[in-house]
């Protein structure tokens, strides 16, 4: 399958955010108060029929496990249930990667759903600390990888 990857604008992710993420909470917020953050990039995979199939934010964020390094955090991270498996999330964080590395960061994290650290794990990141839930009672990790 041709996938490329390419820059978006925020109000581009939120009909992936609420299909991949927010399926069993239809009435929950898309929009993320970082969104317009100063620095923060979205990205997005289009196929061959110009179809946008996966979505991820990053923005800059310190995380405590590293607090003195220049950290962005990754959220949104949503691929179309049907393209799942393709490649499209390794693909998307390769180009976040190289894109933070070359403004500087050295660290990428975010909270994983257990449910994707698999997912994490295949990319070389590391899975950190006690597990936690979320708002909506999703048991997550803190992942986390160099840049
Ligand atoms: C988790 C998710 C982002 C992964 O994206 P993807 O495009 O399906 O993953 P890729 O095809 O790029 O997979 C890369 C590797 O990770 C593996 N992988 C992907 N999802 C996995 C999972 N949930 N568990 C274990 N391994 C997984 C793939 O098999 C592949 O391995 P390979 O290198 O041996 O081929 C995507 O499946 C998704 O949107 N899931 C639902 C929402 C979600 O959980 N988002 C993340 C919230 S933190």
């Amino acid at each position: 399958m041709e996938l490329r990857v390419v820059e978006i604008d925020a109000g581009a992710t939120y009909a992936l955010r609420r299909r991949v993420l927010r399926d069993s909470w239809p009435g929950s917020e898309v929009a993320f108060a970082e969104d317009g953050a100063p620095g923060a990039l979205h990205l997005g995979v289009i196929d061959g029929d110009d179809v946008l199939v996966a979505v991820a934010s990053f923005s800059p964020e310190a995380t405590p496990h590293r607090p003195a390094a220049r950290a962005a955090r990754l959220r949104g991270m949503a691929v179309e249930p049907t393209v799942q498996r393709s490649g499209a999330g390794r693909r998307l964080l390769e180009v976040g990667a190289d894109r933070l590395r070359a403004a500087g960061f050295e660290l990428l994290w975010a909270n994983g759903r257990d449910s994707a650290l698999g997912f994490y794990r295949r990319l070389g990141w590391q899975v950190l600390g006690d597990g936690f839930r979320d708002a909506n009672g999703v048991p997550h990790h803190v992942v986390m990888t160099e840049l």
